[in-house]
């Protein structure tokens, strides 16, 4: 488990499997090995990333994945509906000002600009805001030795 946050370390502990917690800036994880995890899975962290960080970000999460290693990340957006999109709109500011959050982000845009990752499905969790992104790094999987 990869947090900018202190307070994951909590969570960490009520874990029922054993977590390893690394506090990293997901724009850079230097000391993380390319092709290291199976998984990658981040909740409204694209979400509060600028247009310039999220290259850097998916960049990062394309060279740490084992190929054919999966990802999922779960992003708001604006509602197409106009009563839940004017609600959202009148509440953007105050989400912005206290999660750094935004509902406008490109990360869709951005991870197709990512030559080794492929999405391969999207799908809603909350009416058309919650957005889940699922995919998947080009290459084969590494045989299991032996
Ligand atoms: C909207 S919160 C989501 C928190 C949590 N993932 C959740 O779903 O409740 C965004 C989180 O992204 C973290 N974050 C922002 N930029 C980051 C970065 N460059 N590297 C790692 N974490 C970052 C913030 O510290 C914050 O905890």
């Amino acid at each position: 488990m990869i947090s900018a946050r202190p307070c994951c370390a909590k969570r960490a502990r009520k874990a029922s499997c054993s977590v390893h917690l690394l506090h990293r800036d997901a724009t850079r994880l230097e000391d993380i090995p390319s092709n290291h995890f199976d998984w990658y899975i981040a909740t409204f962290l694209f979400c509060v990333m600028s247009d310039a960080l999220q290259p850097l970000a998916l960049a990062e999460l394309a060279r740490v994945l084992k190929p054919a290693g999966r990802f999922k990340l779960i992003e708001m957006r604006f509602s197409e509906q106009p009563r839940l999109r004017w609600r959202q709109k009148l509440f953007a500011p105050f989400v912005e000002a206290v999660y750094g959050a935004r509902f406008d982000r490109r990360t869709l845009e951005h991870l197709e600009d990512q030559p080794q990752l492929r999405v391969t499905r999207t799908s809603f969790l909350k009416a058309d805001t919650y957005l889940l992104i699922e995919g998947l790094k080009r290459g084969e999987a590494p045989d299991l030795p032996g």
